[in-house]
C-alpha cells in the first residue's frame, strides 16, 4: 500500500507567533502508520518548527529551493540549506511559482534533482489552467508537465506528485470525483509506463480547495494518496479533520 501524505502549504503566512498552530495541530492529531503529516511554513520558519514538531512525527518541508547548492543568488536558499535546518521535504514548481517567478519544467526538474541530492523529499506540482481544461488539453498539459519537470532520476521514496488545477486553488472550485480520478489515473499510468513497477508506488496528492467538508469525498478518488492543502492548513483546526479523513479513507 502506498504510504498516504497530507501535506500543508503555509505560503506567505506566517510568523513566529503562528508556530502556535503548529503547536495545536501536534496535540491533536493521533499520527497513524500509514499517513505521513507535514507542514510548510516560509522559510524563515523551517528551523523553529523543525523543533516545535520534533518527536511528534509531523514532519516540516519548504516551499521552494535554488537548483545549485551555493553562490552568488541573492535571496534564494538552496536544497542543502533546507536540509540543514531538519526539514525533510520541498515543494517545487508550485504553480504561484511557475506563473509569477517564471519557473519552467527544467527550472522544476533540476530543483527536484538537487533536492533529492541533498537528501529531501521533493513535492512536484503540476496543473492545468482552467483554459486548458475548458480546451480538453488538461491530460496532455499535465503529461508534458509531468515528463519534463519530474527527474529521470525520481523514486518513489524521494519524489510525491501533487496535482493542482490552477483554476481549483484558493477558489473554493474543486474537480469532479470523476475529474480528479481521471487525472490520477492517467498520471499513475505515465509513472508506471515511465519508471517500471516503482510507478505504482509514488505518492499523488490532490491539491486546490481542499476542506474539512469536502476532504472524505475527494479521497475516495482512485490513486489519491493524499493532500496539498493551502488555506485549510494555517489553522490546525481546519487541517485536523483533513488529516483524519485521510487517515480513515
Ligand atoms: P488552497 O491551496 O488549498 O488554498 O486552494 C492549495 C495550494 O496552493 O497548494
Amino acid at each position: 500500500m502506498v504510504r498516504k501524505l497530507a501535506a500543508g502549504n503555509w505560503k506567505m503566512n506566517g510568523t513566529l507567533d503562528t508556530l502556535t498552530q503548529l503547536k495545536a495541530l501536534v496535540a491533536i492529531i493521533e499520527m497513524n502508520e500509514d499517513t505521513d503529516v507535514l507542514i510548510c511554513p516560509p522559510a524563515t520558519l523551517l528551523m523553529t518548527a523543525t523543533k516545535a514538531a520534533a518527536s511528534s512525527g509531523i514532519q516540516i518541508g519548504a516551499q521552494d529551493c535554488h537548483a545549485e547548492t551555493s553562490g552568488a543568488h541573492t535571496g534564494n536558499i538552496s536544497a542543502t540549506m533546507i536540509a540543514d535546518t531538519g526539514a525533510l521535504h520541498v515543494i517545487v514548481g508550485h504553480s504561484e511559482r511557475r506563473d509569477s517567478h517564471g519557473e519552467t519544467d527544467a527550472d522544476i526538474r533540476a530543483k527536484a534533482t538537487a533536492a533529492t541530492a541533498s537528501g529531501l523529499t521533493a513535492i512536484i506540482c503540476i496543473g492545468e489552467s482552467e483554459a486548458e481544461r475548458l480546451s480538453g488539453d488538461t491530460l496532455e498539459v499535465l503529461g508534458q508537465q509531468l515528463a519534463a519537470s519530474c527527474p529521470d532520476t525520481a523514486r518513489s521514496t524521494d519524489t510525491v506528485i501533487a496535482y493542482e488545477p490552477i483554476w481549483a486553488i484558493g477558489t473554493g472550485k474543486v474537480p469532479s470525483l470523476a475529474q480528479i480520478t481521471e487525472v490520477h489515473d492517467f498520471l499513475r499510468d505515465q509513472l508506471s509506463s515511465r519508471f517500471g513497477p516503482d510507478g505504482a508506488e509514488f505518492r499523488l496528492l490532490y491539491g486546490g480547495s481542499v476542506k474539512p467538508d469536502n476532504a472524505a469525498e475527494i479521497f475516495k478518488a482512485r490513486n489519491v494518496n493524499g493532500a496539498l492543502v493551502g488555506g485549510a492548513s494555517l489553522k490546525a483546526a481546519d487541517f485536523a479533520p483533513i488529516i483524519t479523513a485521510l487517515q480513515s479513507s
